[in-house]
């Protein structure tokens, strides 16, 4: 191992990391640490679901609140040279490109040591193909051996060529490298570039390198295996990368009709739809049969609201009581005028910061991402589901779904009486908002200038009125 370290070939990474590391811990002050950073490193051929799988954990991660970052080598070699003419870039005997691709590997290591230890992250997940077994010992000395993060490498073995095919058409003949490439070419020369890997590949080897942690994933998660994991990341790691899928398939997301409250202005409770709302659950019922969704299934609250608003829907219906709406403890019934007259310091608190704030006998938006977390990995398992909850609760949800920061998950607006259609795409998910055409309040108090103030609310109309709205699909 020591013969592969980054000083002895010459590589920028050992250098800069071997000073950093004078005022690092000791291999043994690090060791008595509680959370020790994580390197989450991808092994496998071109067009096996690296990046795909780097980016959803990565964004799965942040959302339960632990600092993630993706470090794409492919980036790293786009910015480092603009020479890819064609596959023989990658060939093993084009030393010229070698030695550039090599470089980009340990300036992108540095990167993931800089981030972990100047900017607090938590776990750096690193893609790249890392198919030899002499990168992997690189990669070991760095960020084990020098810098005592744990390690853990996700391989992604996949044989059948039209999946792989599939991979190429959906992203790689859009990638950079081939702008000035037809289609066909385009797959003909990634398809040389994979046969270059193959001449090197080393699959992770459990009698060679039976020190190291990692699972491997066979076919898009036909078959896993896991070798000595070690701790509650890498467990959670293992957990829901065996839940993903890939097949196709579309999530409707939708509050519950207006409710009696909602007109009321008052926060929580368990109140009937009002007029609207039914007129809503009927519009509901009538949009998802025009859309003939196979296999659908339906997802409530345990709220009579959400339980209302499915009534008319002809699918198999769950309840979870999960999805039941942020429970605002003390404050529960009330509007926020009169929190602010009862609470006003818990109101104004509440302004300064919403992710973390939680109500009295309540909860906080954070504690409702940890409720919601066995929600999102039995999406990740299903097809096609139309899930019907609340506003908070949709706030959390689509903030997993459309990667969005903890400190603007409060503020996303989730407007009543409308469909959120999703639908994965490329190494994300497309939204599609379809409001269908039924009046109602809006319940959305965006965040105010001065903290426990009303002022805003009054312009942005959120004590109930009737509004319009807007007739056409809005798609971002
Ligand atoms: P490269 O090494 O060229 O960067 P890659 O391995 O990172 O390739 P991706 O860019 O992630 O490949 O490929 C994306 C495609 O992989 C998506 O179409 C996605 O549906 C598919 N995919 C996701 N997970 C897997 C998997 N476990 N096995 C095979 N394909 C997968
Ligand atoms: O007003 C409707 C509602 O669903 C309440 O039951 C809930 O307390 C509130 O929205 C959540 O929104 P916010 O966090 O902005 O107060």
């Amino acid at each position: 191992v020591e013969t592969t370290n980054g000083t002895e070939n010459g590589s920028n990474v050992s250098a800069s990391v071997l000073t950093k590391n004078k005022a690092f811990p000791g291999r043994g002050e690090r060791a008595n640490y509680v959370n020790i950073p994580h390197a989450i490193v991808m092994v496998g051929l071109p067009a096996r679901g690296k990046t795909y799988m780097a980016k959803k954990l990565t964004r799965y991660l942040n959302w339960i609140g632990v600092k993630t970052k993706v470090f794409n080598l492919g980036e790293y070699r786009r910015k480092a040279t603009h020479m890819y003419k064609n596959h023989n870039f990658f060939r093993s005997d084009n030393n010229a490109a070698m030695r550039l691709r090599e470089r980009c590997c340990t300036d992108a290591l540095q990167d993931v040591c800089n981030w972990i230890e100047n900017s607090n992250g938590e776990v750096a997940v690193f893609d790249a193909t890392n198919t030899t077994m002499e990168r992997r010992r690189l990669i070991h000395s760095i960020l084990v051996e020098k810098m005592q993060y744990k390690l853990f490498y996700v391989e992604s073995i996949c044989d059948d060529p039209s999946i792989v095919e599939a991979n190429i058409k959906e992203v790689k003949i859009n990638s950079p490298d081939y702008a000035d490439m037809s289609e066909q070419d385009a797959l003909e020369d990634f398809l040389q570039r994979i046969h270059h890997y193959e001449t090197q590949y080393h699959p992770l080897d459990e009698a060679q390198e039976d020190h190291l942690s990692f699972m491997k994933i066979y076919n898009t998660g036909e078959k896993v295996i896991v070798h000595k994991h070690e701790g509650h990341i890498q467990a959670r790691i293992v957990y829901y990368l065996m839940n993903i899928h890939i097949t196709p398939r579309t999530i409707y997301l939708t509050r519950h009709g207006e409710s009696l409250h909602n007109v009321d202005g008052r926060i929580g409770g368990d109140s009937e739809l009002s007029e609207k709302g039914k007129e809503y659950s009927r519009q509901l019922s009538q949009y998802i049969s025009s859309q003939n969704i196979p296999k659908l299934r339906v997802w409530t609250s345990w709220l009579k609201r959400t339980i209302q608003t499915a009534e008319g829907i002809e699918a198999p219906q769950e309840r979870w009581k999960a999805l039941n709406e942020i429970d605002a403890g003390l404050c529960e019934e009330m509007s926020y005028s009169e929190i602010k007259e009862k609470h006003p310091d818990d109101f104004a608190a509440r302004d300064l910061n919403k992710f973390s704030f939680r109500y009295r006998r309540g909860e906080s938006y954070e504690d409702l991402v940890a409720r919601l977390e066995p929600v999102i990995m039995e999406l990740e398992r299903q097809g096609n589901v139309l899930l019907i909850a609340h506003q908070a609760v949709m706030r959390c949800l689509l903030a997993y779904f459309l990667d969005e920061p903890s400190d603007k998950l409060p503020y996303i607006e989730v407007p009543l009486h409308t469909v959120m259609k999703l639908t994965p795409a490329a190494y994300g998910c497309d939204v599609q908002y379809i409001p269908l055409k039924v009046g109602c309040v809006n319940t959305h108090r965006p965040k105010p200038q001065i903290p426990g103030s009303l002022e805003d609310d009054k312009e942005s109309n959120h004590f109930p009125i009737n509004f319009n709205v807007n007739e056409n699909e809005i798609k971002s």
